[in-house]
């Protein structure tokens, strides 16, 4: 398949994923969720012969800066948040349960579904300037693509439950001291230890990597928390709220928020 928003290149064995949207920070929307889906879903679902990808974001100030709010406001007025949710947790499951290591290289801002996305992943390595934080709360609602879950995995629930309910962002170096990425190195260092990460990985049992993968994934999984989440994200996407918060992000205001 070709693709309008991802680019993709490969090199001795390891592909390197962008996300490219430089204009909108590599917000994503709808086609670029359903060509992640392509390409860890079909595309690459049965390739065998590669050491694993390395994700990034186009440009040098964002990773992913969130789910796409312009494109999302008119999905949620359609009454169709729930499902988004479900679509988003959907695709990013299939990073997930991949069947070879997928780092993020987060180049900058992972923002709301972007730091769903990196953790999504197996792997984060952060450049100096990254910033990481679920800032929904600033729209009225909370993260749909697997926020509420995966952060207490990190980080643990005590600092997880700040960062969502203050919607605060994190540098990199805070990200590394609580445990939500890998390692903070300048830009060139970052990427040449994603692929010498790999490359690592690619000389060791395939299947016992694989294998790995769907261990350390099987603690994890909790259906019903996923399930709460797109239905509590679904919620807060139909409230006055939500539309004062994506209103204000889009005319660059302070939201005026209500209650309802
Ligand atoms: N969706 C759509 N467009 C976005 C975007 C997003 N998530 N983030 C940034 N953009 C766009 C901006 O609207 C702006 O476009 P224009 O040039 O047309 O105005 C462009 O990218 C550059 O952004 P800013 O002018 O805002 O740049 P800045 O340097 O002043 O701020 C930022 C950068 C702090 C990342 C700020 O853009 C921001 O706060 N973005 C939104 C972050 C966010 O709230 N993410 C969560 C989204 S909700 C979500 O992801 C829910 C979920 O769990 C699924």
């Amino acid at each position: 398949m070709s693709y309008q928003n991802l680019r993709v290149e490969e090199h001795d064995r390891i592909v390197h994923l962008t996300i490219d949207r430089p204009k909108a920070l590599n917000a994503l929307n709808a086609q670029t969720l359903h060509e992640l889906n392509q390409f860890f879903g079909t595309d690459y679902r049965d390739r065998t012969n590669i050491h694993g990808v390395i994700l990034t974001g186009s440009g040098d100030r964002a990773f992913v800066a969130g789910a796409d709010i312009k494109e999302f406001m008119e999905v949620a007025r359609d009454g169709n948040g729930q499902a988004m949710a479900h679509r988003g947790q959907e695709v990013f499951a299939r990073i997930e349960n991949f069947h070879r290591p997928v780092v993020a290289l987060v180049n900058g801002f992972a923002l709301g579904g972007g730091c769903e996305l990196a953790m999504a992943c197996h792997l984060r390595i952060a450049t100096e300037n990254a910033s990481f934080g679920q800032p929904e709360v600033n729209l009225g609602i909370i993260p749909g693509y697997g926020g509420t879950q995966r952060l207490n995995q990190y980080i643990g629930k005590g600092k997880a439950t700040e960062l969502i309910l203050t919607g605060n962002r994190i540098d990199a170096e805070e990200a590394h001291r609580l445990g939500l990425v890998n390692y903070v190195l300048p830009r060139k260092e970052a990427a040449q230890k994603a692929i010498d990460l790999l490359t690592l990985i690619g000389t060791k049992g395939p299947v016992a990597v694989q294998q790995s993968i769907r261990a350390i994934n099987a603690y994890y999984s909790n259906p019903a928390g996923y399930g709460t989440e797109a239905e509590a994200f679904g919620a807060t996407t139909r409230t006055s709220d939500f539309e004062e918060g994506a209103s204000a992000f889009v005319e660059k205001r302070i939201p005026n928020f209500k209650g309802e």
